[in-house]
Order: structure tokens, then sequence, then C-alpha cells
């Protein structure tokens, strides 16, 4: 690295403050986190940046392919060589690792023709290859042509973890693993230990070996760590901020996920991601929102923040390509109830589709635990994207829309 004299830029003092004070082991680290602070420096003024890391300013962006997610508007990533370059010379592997790493399931053409078109700026190491979220997150960079493996470690297990990283030498490490329960989160109120193992313990230990590593971790967390109160309101459009603090403990599973959230805040690495009740366009996947309701025989009617996963999941990408940290309320802007999902798949896909309601009483005698309903305040995902489509205009377009059975206009 080398730092031009005349520089202007705030973080290329903070790197030259930090020469000359900190010569420990941490120094590798600390410097990342430098240059992580030095892209965000250069975005918001980059002709006031006079740092040069290596050869180039910004590394280019990875070819985009035909994608069954939605294609946001295409901004360079801001993200310093140091972070998102390669550090391998081959970063796409189309075979299993000696090492167990999972690489991702596409055709080896694809992959060939990724490597060789261009220099490949990204490879993301993802977690939770079995699960809903992370399933979707790696058909997503396939389709994209983003190099990606998935994790082979336990989260739990750092020497695991700290192998994958070792063999797959990725820019950006997603986190879409954990224990949700089975059939539902019900579960965890009974399996306590295995909850804290995966969602407690877990997830720290990777962000602390990410952090260790210097690497940004977008961590696909939870916002039902909130329940309506008096001062957000049913009703009122007041929804949570990012710096509001967790006020539902009703679930053993929202009360862990809660805590991690808190301990996570001390990571400087970590994209706090809050998913909340999440929907994508396969109206045949059990896990997603609308499939549940609609198979229920009575349903709550509540106006909730929900998650357009074909619209949020490519921005989660964006998200690691910009190296964004810290807390984001991760849902369409708005609320929709129970009822105007379930009306809207009665016009979109069934006409005879009915369903009958129950109260949050009648709702609690199936239950086990509480469950949350809230608004979280989408303002900062909002100026970040811009592009966000409110909750309901984002259900009838990625969802009602490419799954229309109707005649409805
Ligand atoms: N689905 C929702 O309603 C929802 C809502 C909000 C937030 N989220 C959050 O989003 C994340 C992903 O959710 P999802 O619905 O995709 O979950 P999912 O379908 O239940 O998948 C969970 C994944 O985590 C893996 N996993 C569990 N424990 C692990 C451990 N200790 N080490 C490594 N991998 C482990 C599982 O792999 P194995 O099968 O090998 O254990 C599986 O691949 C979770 O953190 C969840 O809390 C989900």
């Amino acid at each position: 690295m080398s730092v031009r004299s005349g520089m202007s830029c705030a973080c290329a003092c903070r790197w030259m403050a930090f020469l000359s004070q900190n010569r420990d082991a941490d120094a590798q680290t600390n410097r990342r986190w430098i240059m992580v602070d030095h892209a965000r420096c250069c975005r918001a003024a980059p002709h006031r940046c006079s740092v040069t890391v290596g050869a180039a300013h910004a590394a280019p962006p990875p070819a985009r392919t035909s994608a069954p997610f939605s294609t946001l508007p295409s901004r360079p990533p801001t993200s310093h060589p140091d972070l998102a370059a390669p550090r391998r010379a081959t970063l796409f592997r189309a075979a299993s690792s000696g090492m167990g790493v999972a690489t991702n399931g596409s055709s080896s053409s694809t992959s060939e023709s990724a490597e060789t078109a261009q220099p490949q700026a990204y490879k993301f190491l993802i977690y939770g290859r079995t699960g809903w979220i992370g399933g979707l997150l790696g058909q997503l960079c396939a389709a994209r042509g983003i190099p990606f493996a998935y994790g082979a470690g336990r989260l739990e297990n750092r020497a695991q973890l700290e192998a994958d990283i070792d063999e797959v030498a990725p820019t950006h490490v997603f986190n879409a693993a954990g224990v949700t329960g089975r059939p539902n989160v019900d579960w965890c109120e009974t399996h306590r230990t295995e909850t804290i193992r995966a969602n407690v313990c877990g997830t720290l230990t990777l962000a602390d070996v990410c952090r260790a590593r210097g690497l940004v971790l977008i961590n696909y967390a939870t916002g039902c760590i909130f329940e309506y109160d008096a001062g957000h309101q049913l009703g009122t459009g007041i929804g949570f901020k990012e710096e509001d603090t967790p006020n539902f403990v009703g679930s053993f599973y929202s009360k862990t996920k809660a805590m991690v959230e808190e301990l996570l805040k001390n990571y400087e690495n970590v994209c706090t991601l809050r998913v909340r009740m999440p929907i994508s366009s396969d109206l045949s996947n059990p896990r997603n929102f609308i499939t549940k309701i609609a198979r229920y025989d009575k349903v709550v009617d509540i106006p909730n923040s929900m998650t357009i996963l074909d619209e949020l999941l490519p921005i989660s990408i964006e998200m690691a390509k910009r190296n964004l940290t810290g807390i984001w309320n991760f849902t369409n802007p708005g609320v929709v109830s129970h009822n105007e999902i379930l009306e809207m798949y009665r016009d979109y896909i069934d006409p005879n589709f009915s369903w009958k309601n129950f109260t949050l009483e009648e709702q609690a005698k199936v239950i086990v635990a509480p469950r949350s309903n809230n608004e979280l305040d989408c303002t900062k995902l909002k100026a970040e994207f811009p592009e966000l489509l409110s909750i309901k205009d984002s259900l009838v377009r990625y969802v009602f829309k490419p799954n229309q059975k109707t005649s409805k206009a």
C-alpha cells in the first residue's frame, strides 16, 4: 500500500495515525477496517480521495447474467480492491474441493465462460446450503455468474469455519444458516441449547472469524424481535428503527436473536439484515409466508412488515458489494395484512379461495410461543436503494403477477 502525500481523505489520515501508533498483532485486521472506511469515504467524495492501495482504485463489476430475481440498476462497486479483488488467480471451482466445501451447482460451461470472459471481482462464501434463503442465494449467484461456494463447516465450529475460508478465499461471507425450528419456531421452546448453539454461539463465532480475516459478513437475521407498542401503534405508520431496542422476547427463538443482534453491534464487519415473514414467488414452497397462511385452517389478520425475497435478496448482494455494515431493517416499506394478502391470492391465483379468521387469543391456543407483529421503518434501506418497492407493489410485481392464473387485469 502507498499513501500519497497531500491526502485529503479522512480515512487516509486515520490510516497514517494507525501506522504510527499501532504495530500489534491485530494490525492486519484493523487495516482492513480502515480500508472499508476508506471505500465509503471515497464513495462519498471520490474527487477528494488521494489514497492508493495496490493498482486499481475500484474493482470492475462482475458480469451480470439473466436472473430469476430482480435486476437492480447497476452501480459500480465501491468496495476497495483490498476487499473486493480476488485473492486467488482462479476463483471459480466447478467441482467439490478436497476439504468438502461444496462449490455451486451451476453447469461447468457457465462457470468456465464466466471465468474466461472477464476477471472476477467477487467470491462469496455462503452458509445455509440446505436452507430456504441459502438455497435461493446460491441460485441467484449462479444465475448472475457470481462465483460462490457453500461453507461446509458448522457455525459453532471455529476450526471448520477457518478451514472453509482458507479453502474458498472469499471476498464476502453470507450467513443464511441458523435454527428456525420445524415445523415452526415453537420447536426452539423445547430445544433451547440447540437453538443457542447455532443461533448464538454459531453466529457469533462466524462473525468473529470473519472479523479476524477482514471479511464483511452479511447476516440474515430477523425483525421478529419487535412488537407493536405504545410508541409504535398498529396502523400509525410509525415503525421501529434500526437503533431501537428489541421489545419482543415472547418466543425463545426471538429472544436469542435479539441477544445476538445486540452483541453483533460490536462487530464492525457485520451487516445485520432484519428479515420478516419472508415471501418468494415460489408459491409451492411451504416456508413461503403466503403458502403458509393459505394452508392454515384459520388466520389472524394483522398488518406486518414483510420481506419479498425476489426483490431483497439481490439487494443483499449489492449491499455486500458496497461493503455496507450495521443493522438494516430488511423489509419492503409499509405493511400488509394477512387478509390483504389472501385477497390478492384469491384475485390473482384462485377465485374460489376462501379463508377464516380468528383472533390473537384464539391463535394463542394453537401455538406454543407468541408471535411477533410489527412494522419496521425502512427509511434507511430506501435511502440506499431508492428503487425499493412498497410491500404491496412488490407483492404484485414479484409474486402475484408472475403466478397469475385469473383474468384480473
Ligand atoms: N424463514 C423465515 O421465516 C425467516 C424469517 C426471518 C429470518 N429468518 C432467518 O434467516 C436465516 C435463514 O432462514 P431459512 O428460512 O433459510 O432457514 P432454514 O430453511 O431453516 O435453513 C437453515 C439452514 O441453516 C443450516 N444450519 C442450521 N444450524 C446450523 C449450524 N449450526 N451450522 C451450520 N449450518 C446450520 C441448516 O443446515 P442443516 O440442515 O445442515 O442443519 C440450513 O441449511 C435464519 O437465520 C433465520 O432465522 C428466517
